[in-house]
């Protein structure tokens, strides 16, 4: 053991991915038709997907909140890993999205354990009641990162599991003039969650970093 860690490369990234559990034909087959109808594929890998799982599998989460959709994958694998009566509210705002991802969980395996919020993150996340779920998981526009992590603080309760995606800004956190314009936003959310003091946390260098924390 030692201090200074091994670098990882885009080796072991492939590496590992082949080692891990990965998408079943059902999500194979999401992940085409939600290509062919022009969505974008910015889905969780699944070696991020499998971690996931085995967190919220670690810690009996029954309500998650998903913040994000797109074509539903996320929740979807989040309410797989969820106990029999455990619930994921996903939140999405554009329609298109919200349309496709509801035909793929109706016809998913796990249809029960999913409810569908359609609209804008931060309308819906204040009608979600004070210490109501176990787990959350951010993914949505990043310039709303600060109030989703403010809301979900108040909606997660004690000893629940915070994980948000993108702490790498699509590869562009240390570029020094980044194309992406949701490159800043993830940096000055980066700086946040260090300093959050009720959340232990870490960015996990799995997909595009992923930071996974415990509310204290
Ligand atoms: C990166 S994708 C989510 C991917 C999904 N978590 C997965 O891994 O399968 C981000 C999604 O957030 C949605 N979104 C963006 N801003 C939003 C908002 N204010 N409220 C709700 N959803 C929003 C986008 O339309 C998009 O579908």
């Amino acid at each position: 053991m030692s201090d200074s860690p091994t670098l990882v490369t885009a080796q072991h990234f492939q590496y590992l991915m082949e080692r891990t559990r990965g998408d079943d034909p059902s999500l194979k087959e999401l992940k085409q038709a939600a290509k062919a109808a022009g969505i974008p594929s910015i889905w969780v890998n699944p070696a991020q997907a499998s971690f996931m799982q085995i967190l919220l599998k670690l810690s009996g989460a029954m309500e998650v909140v998903d913040v994000g959709t797109l074509a539903g994958y996320s929740a979807i694998t989040m309410a797989r890993a969820l106990p029999k009566g455990g619930r994921v509210c996903t939140l999405e705002l554009v329609k298109k999205h919200a349309d496709f991802a509801r035909a793929w969980i109706e016809k998913s395996d796990v249809a029960d354990k999913i409810e569908l919020f359609e609209g804008n993150a931060r309308e819906i996340l204040p009608t979600f009641e004070t210490n109501s779920a176990d787990a959350c998981f951010l993914d949505a526009d990043k310039s709303g990162y600060e109030f989703y992590l403010k809301e979900c603080l108040r909606i997660v309760g004690k000893g629940g599991l915070f994980m948000v995606d993108n702490a790498f800004a699509f590869g562009e956190l240390f570029a020094d003039k980044p194309t992406d314009p949701e490159t800043p936003a993830v940096r000055r959310f980066n700086e946040i969650m260090a300093k959050e003091h009720r959340i232990h946390s870490v960015i996990v260098p799995l997909g595009d970093g992923c930071w996974v924390g415990i509310k204290e």
